[in-house]
């Protein structure tokens, strides 16, 4: 058996999560798991909210294609497990008795990672990437102002330290100082194009919009070369209430600021116009919110981990009970409220829903209680897995080869915006994006990196190094450095631009 603990420096810290680990090993000795094929990763999951239990088992598939089982992974949340009134060995011993029952030809109706019965399913096996925790991620930006208005709480205050990054202003000057030079610069060789263009993408509530252009007035008026008279601002984002948001915080910017309503992963269609034009591309706390599949290296074979939404059975019977419901009708339920939003669901099921607070309610109980049964599926080959359309998993083989077993995002959407905005930038152009970054392959194998959940939206770290491999292979550098205004905080800073 083998014991992967990532979290080491906060094993070294946590006299709790050290006590963890021997009730752990008795319960796994005294179960009738399989134990030359059972590995076990000990995480520490910084996510007060998550889609994990304490304590699950990941059953590993075998390459047959039969789905048996060729053995499990047993993971525990070192944080929770920590606490006392946490009861580790009987955690594990019961999340391994229902998975040895289900992945070893126990219910018929049970799948390898099923587990517990009677759980309620929100959705069959599918890769990360396509599982509903993103429908109700992009519910939560579309319907932003009923979650609101249930929860007194603006977005932001959900962030760590309640504010974004975004609208820090020593980060704009620094990024507007930036284009001066380089608009000088062409000026000087009457390169510079008569309409300047800087396209943001994820604009939340405008607050980064306002602080950048206010203060590129101030500057171009110190500056003096009038730069603001030609200035094109776009903000992109797929929801319209954000956008008007955004659009109604920076109305002092009238003719300059123009609102679209795009599809971050998929660009070209809706802003191929800016190809080569764009002097500045700006990203903030968007990429670790887009879709992301997980790959892993077991044993040294690659695996593609699945997921399947779920309520336990405890969850279930409390929302059924306090909505009226009947278990069954809760994922019928929840599909209609991702398709139709709270505000429609409460008007064609007033019985269910007399108002759409009412709806909210039901929403945020959903997702506060949404969990994530996770499995491990034989690769075949990575050429075969496509990442985005125009991308394979072929491009994962360094970062896999790395050494030993690990379990990485791909960071799927922010992989397909970041390879759709390269094109857009002028060859003095640059993507400035402030995010959750890992930098080197090696953090996958000391820490967790999502997902996890901030409010009703989903928080993803994003794999550095795979966008620096995309971008050197379209001649782009990229390079990380910290969030210079907030060096404390994880969020770092990526620059691309063409390579000189
Ligand atoms: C966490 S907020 C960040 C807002 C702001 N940039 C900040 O840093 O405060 C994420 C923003 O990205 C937008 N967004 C998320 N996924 C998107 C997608 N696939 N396409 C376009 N916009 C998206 C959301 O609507 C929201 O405005």
């Amino acid at each position: 058996m083998e014991i992967d603990i990532r979290a080491v420096k906060r094993l070294r810290e946590s006299a709790g999560a050290r006590g963890a680990i021997a009730p752990m090993i008795e319960a796994l000795a005294g179960s009738a798991a399989d134990l030359a094929t059972t590995r076990v990763v000990c995480d520490w999951i910084q996510y007060k909210a998550n889609f994990r239990d304490t304590v699950m088992v990941r059953p590993v598939l075998s390459a047959d294609g039969s789905a048996s089982v060729d053995g499990h992974e047993l993971a525990l949340d070192l944080r929770r497990a920590a606490r006392p009134e946490t009861d580790v060995a009987a955690a594990v011993a019961a999340a391994l008795s229902d998975a040895v029952h289900a992945d070893g030809g126990g219910p018929a109706a049970a799948a390898p990672g099923d587990g517990a019965p009677r759980r309620v399913w929100l959705e069959p096996w599918v890769p990360g990437s396509g599982s509903c925790v993103w429908r109700f991620n992009a519910l939560y930006w579309q319907a932003l102002a009923a979650w609101e208005k249930s929860t007194g709480k603006g977005f932001e205050q959900a962030l760590p330290g309640g504010e974004s990054d975004a609208r820090n202003s020593a980060a704009a000057r620094e990024t507007i100082l930036d284009l001066f030079k380089n608009w000088d610069e062409l000026a000087s060789r009457r390169a510079l194009p008569g309409e300047l263009y800087v396209i943001e993408l994820g604009v939340g509530n405008g607050g980064q919009a306002r602080t950048w252009l206010d203060e590129f007035v101030e500057l171009d008026r110190r500056h003096g070369r009038d730069y603001y008279r030609r200035l094109h601002y776009l903000m992109g984002d797929y929801s319209a209430h954000v956008l008007d948001r955004a659009t109604q915080e920076v109305a002092h910017h009238g003719e300059h600021v123009s609102g679209l309503v795009l599809e971050a992963t998929r660009l070209s269609g809706s802003v191929g116009f800016l190809a080569g034009k764009a002097f500045l591309v700006y990203i903030s706390n968007v990429y670790d919110n887009l879709p992301s599949d997980e790959v892993a290296v077991i044993r040294g074979r690659m695996y593609l981990v699945q997921a399947r939404s779920y309520l336990d059975e405890a969850a279930a019977d409390s929302v059924a009970a306090r909505f009226g419901l009947n278990r069954a009708e809760i994922a019928q339920l929840t599909e209609r409220l991702l398709r139709i939003g709270p505000e429609l669901l409460a008007e064609s099921q007033p019985d269910k829903f007399p108002d759409t607070g009412q709806a909210v309610l039901f929403w945020q109980a959903v997702w506060d209680a949404l969990r994530q049964a996770e499995r491990y599926v034989p690769l075949e080959g990575l050429d075969t897995y496509r990442i985005t359309p125009t991308v394979t998993g072929e491009i994962l083989r360094p970062l896999l080869a790395a050494g030993g077993d690990v379990r990485m995002h791909v960071s799927n959407g922010a992989l397909s915006s970041f390879a759709d905005t390269l094109p857009l930038l002028h060859p003095f152009g640059r993507l400035v994006c402030h995010d959750l970054f890992t930098t080197s392959p090696r953090d996958y194998r000391t820490g967790f990196f999502g997902p996890g959940k901030y409010d009703g939206s989903v928080v993803n770290w994003v794999n550095g190094p795979l966008l620096q491999l995309l971008a050197s292979r379209r001649g782009f550098g990229v390079r990380f450095s910290p969030f210079t205004q907030r060096p404390s905080s994880n969020v770092k800073t990526l620059a691309a631009q063409v390579r000189d």
